[in-house]
């Protein structure tokens, strides 16, 4: 029992949506390969994009819709959802995606039919998306001052505000932390993916212990950025480092993630684009000269970092997503 148990940590059963592409529309431009986060996407023999995996992931696909938002002719299209059936990683399959519905009509309304009625925070919240291509441009400074202090302005407890930040804009520190990274993230996958004999005792403990680092999906992400050249920050001008003082009264990691949104909102609503960056995080953990240098020592953890620049072309759009569980107590 117990053994089958752990026999599921590694690949368990789950259920990838579907890529559909419409091959009249598609100009295989490659924007939804190139935007996937994950392994997951490839142009195939004939010049088209499918859906594949590797080393035992079945799709390595996490149903974030990149590739449909980035499609400038509306030829990609994500069917289905992302859940895992069973083992450490079950997930309740109630397997149902919907577009934004903020006025909890019938049907979900398209969403330009409701745009105007929205404020314009709503706006930005419902279209924003992880932007993963970004224009060869530099953000000026004044916009990453902006983008601070609306980090600066969030809500925390006891008005803590256990954050700081640093800001990189030096393209080389950016490449360099990335290959350093790669050394930590590649030993990480290799340890998952390959696990066999003792290999397959170590990940098992590993997805126990660090249940949020040791799964399928970081693994496909990885993959993809052994693959690929600058695809930890995706080439973006700006990182910016969110750092917590544990000191934070009752829940900093709390506060700081909602530092880090109000900075992200902000640069969506500037035109700028962002994308959360943790797998460098997970690294550096084995990395203690890029701690110092990026000053995260004690009491200061990083967070998490955040890739900034102007995106290459419109992302932002809404898309489905897993509907809402929400119990009412009236
Ligand atoms: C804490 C955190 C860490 C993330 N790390 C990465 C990352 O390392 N690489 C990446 O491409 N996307 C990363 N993402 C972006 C998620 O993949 C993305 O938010 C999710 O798929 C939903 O898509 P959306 O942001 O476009 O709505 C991260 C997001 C969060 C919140």
């Amino acid at each position: 029992m117990l053994l089958e148990k752990y026999r599921k940590v590694h690949f368990p059963e789950t259920l990838f949506p579907e890529f559909v592409v419409n091959r009249e529309k598609c100009t295989q431009c490659g924007r939804c390969v190139e935007a996937c986060p994950t392994m997951g996407l490839e142009m195939g023999t004939d010049g088209f994009p499918y859906l594949r995996g590797f080393k035992g992931i079945e799709r390595a696909c996490l149903a974030c819709r990149n590739c449909e938002v980035v499609c400038p002719s509306g030829a990609a299209r994500l069917d289905g959802v992302y859940r895992v059936k069973e083992g450490r990683y079950k997930t309740i399959l109630r397997g149902k995606n919907s577009p934004p519905n903020p006025f909890n009509d019938p049907e979900p309304p398209s969403f330009e039919s409701v745009t105007k009625k929205l404020t314009s925070v709503e706006r930005v919240i419902l279209k924003r998306r992880s932007i993963r291509l970004y224009k060869d441009k530099p953000v000026p400074r004044e916009m990453i001052h902006r983008i601070l202090e609306a980090g600066r302005f969030a809500p925390s407890a006891g008005n803590c505000t256990p954050w700081k930040f640093t800001v990189v804009t030096n393209r080389e520190t950016i490449q360099e932390l990335e290959r350093d990274s790669m050394k930590v993230l590649r030993r990480m996958r290799d340890v998952y993916l390959g696990a066999k004999g003792w290999n397959k005792t170590a990940a098992t403990l590993l997805s126990y212990m660090s249940v949020n680092k040791g799964d399928q999906r970081p693994m496909t992400a990885i993959e993809k950025a052994d693959h690929c050249q600058d695809v930890i920050y995706w080439n973006a001008p700006v990182v910016i480092f969110l750092m917590m003082d544990t000191r934070g009264i009752s829940n900093p990691d709390l506060d700081s993630g909602m530092c880090g949104q109000n900075m992200v909102l902000a640069a969506h609503a500037m035109g700028l684009g962002t994308c959360y960056i943790g797998l460098t995080i997970a690294a550096l953990d084995y990395l203690p000269a890029w701690n110092k240098r990026l000053g995260i020592e004690p009491p200061w953890k990083a967070v998490t970092s955040l890739c900034v620049g102007y995106p290459k072309g419109k992302i932002d759009k809404p898309v489905a997503r897993e509907t809402l569980e929400v119990n009412w107590i009236e």
